[in-house]
């Protein structure tokens, strides 16, 4: 970027319903790729080094605004649906009260949807400089399709400038066969917010078309310009769920691929979805059916199992984690081993070497170093020191039906299957816990625990138990009808 660029303003335009949808959600609000459709226009615009971000909102503005709270930007409600005039005049009238005329003049003025998340920020980066370098009062994003149907089509004088725009409901049978279509997507210079008041609804609809704006400009003698674009698709909106699985494919593709360029496995990326907000280094290898989300970010040489979700979770390096297993809010240390059927919940912190095998439950959970809980276990508010041995079935009984209560088990601990640690609990360093315990109180360092009741053999019981209904052991249980036989 050069450094006598002038500021750079962006009106996202989101007031609309989207009626198609059929959801209770505003249709800029349905997430691609993990975020909200607006949302992408808002990091559009950051990208571009925007100064100031106007939202201009009205079908569910309160969702709207609160989606985007935080993010720096400033809302405008359009009150009334009239058209994307409008919806502009409403964006720029906040804007020139935000700046309270400070540095308005020079600024360009970027017109964004909130419905069309698939452009690309080095499409409007490129636009811009063509803008700037042509000396440009507008510049329209174009697009060219067999069939632009629904679009407004781009109509060239005989010099090939953009004589005017004309919408598909205003449109000839001629203008209808135009392939060139207008994106939505404008770059204008700071008249804009003068001209947008002079535009007015004398058409078809009825509405107040932003479109007018380029013939105010040539009134004017202005120069005007199209930017074509190279990839239609980057334009795509969605009207209804169809539209918005289509822009979300597209994506998915986009980001598997940039992925892929970077180093990373996907085996199928057609089945595996990656949010936007992932980060993955080199050499990582995803298996069909992965989900990541968030903020997740996967270090060298992890390898995540198929049909495994992780979710704003760090995971260091080499860890795997094997197939259909659950990994939300966790950080799991370097060569750990994760899975199959695993659950790590928010608050799990695993040192390196930590081995968790299937069927086991973590949460809010500290386990250090070389750690190995491998079968069936729930370890809840709990701190496990380094090489302890968590048995098959252990659990940890942190919740008393109202509050939940912390334990503290110390390193190279082992205990025994089947074991109930009662929270609150203090284990002493290379104690041990007697399989099927009920550890009810704390146990000091290098103890043995036993709490179970005492084993008590009664001779001679099977036969008299058995024997006392032969005729059904002889129908239902052969081998233990020849062994009563025996006995006698
Ligand atoms: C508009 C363009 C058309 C272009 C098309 C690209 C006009 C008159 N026409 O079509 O040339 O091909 O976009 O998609 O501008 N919105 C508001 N308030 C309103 C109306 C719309 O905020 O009162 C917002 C919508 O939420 C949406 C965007 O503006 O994000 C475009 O609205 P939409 O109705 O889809 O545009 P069209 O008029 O169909
Ligand atoms: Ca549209």
């Amino acid at each position: 970027m050069t450094a006598y660029r002038r500021p750079l303003d962006v009106v996202i335009l989101a007031a609309g319903q989207g009626t198609r949808m059929n959801s209770a959600l505003p249709k800029v609000l349905h997430p691609v790729a993990g975020r909200p459709m607006v949302a992408w226009a808002v990091k559009a615009a950051r990208e571009l080094g925007a100064r100031n971000v106007v939202v201009v909102t009205g079908h569910g503005a309160e969702k709207v605004e609160a989606s985007l709270e935080g993010q720096g930007v400033v809302f405008a409600r359009q009150e009334q649906r009239l058209g994307t005039g409008h919806a502009f005049l409403c964006g720029i009238d906040v804007l020139a009260a935000s700046l309270q005329g400070n540095g308005h003049e020079n600024a360009d003025v970027l017109v964004l949807y909130g419905d069309t998340p698939l452009l690309r920020p080095q499409t409007l980066e490129a636009m811009l400089e063509d803008h700037r370098a042509r000396g440009s009062a507008l510049t329209i994003l174009t697009g060219e399709l067999l069939d632009a149907t629904g679009y407004g089509r781009i109509i060239r004088d005989a010099q090939g400038d953009i004589a005017h725009i004309v919408e598909q409901k205003d449109a000839t049978p001629e203008e209808e066969a135009v392939g060139e279509f207008n994106s939505g997507v404008y770059l204008m210079d700071s008249r804009a917010s003068v001209l947008a008041h002079c535009i007015g609804n004398d058409n078809a609809a009825g509405e107040y078309y932003l479109t007018d704006l380029l013939g105010l400009y040539r009134a004017e003698g202005e120069a005007t310009h199209a930017f074509k674009l190279a990839d239609p698709d980057e334009v795509m909106g969605a009207n209804d769920r169809t539209g918005l699985a289509e822009l979300e494919a597209i994506l998915r593709r986009r980001i598997n691929a940039d992925h892929m360029r970077a180093g990373v496995t996907l085996q199928d990326p057609e089945r595996i979805s990656i949010e936007d907000g992932v980060q993955i280094a080199r050499d990582v290898t995803l298996e069909p059916g992965v989900i990541l989300r968030g903020q997740t970010v996967l270090a060298g040489g992890v390898t995540i199992g198929a049909y495994s979700i992780v979710t704003d979770s760090v995971l260091e390096a080499d860890v795997v984690v094997k197939a259909h297993s659950v990994v939300e809010g966790a950080h799991v240390g370097a060569g750990s081993h994760v899975g199959p059927f695993a659950r790590l919940r928010p608050g799990s912190v695993l040192g390196a070497g930590v081995h968790i095998g299937n069927f086991v439950e973590t949460k809010n959970a500290r386990l250090d170093a070389g750690v190995k809980a491998g079968h069936l276990a729930y370890l809840g508010d709990v701190q496990i020191g380094a090489e302890t041995n968590v048995g098959a079935g252990t659990i940890v009984a942190n919740y008393d039906g109202i509050n939940k209560h912390p334990s503290v088990i110390g390193a190279g601990v082992f205990i025994g299957s089947n074991s109930t640690i009662i929270a609150p609990r203090t284990v002493g360093d290379a104690a041990f816990i007697a399989a099927g315990s009920a550890v009810h109180d704390d146990i000091p360092e290098g103890a043995m625990a036993v709490a179970r009741g005492k084993q008590r053999n009664i001779e001679g019981w099977s036969k008299r138990y058995w024997g006392g209904m032969r005729d059904k052991v002889q129908k239902k249980l052969p081998w233990l009808a020849g062994w009563l036989e025996r006995q006698e």
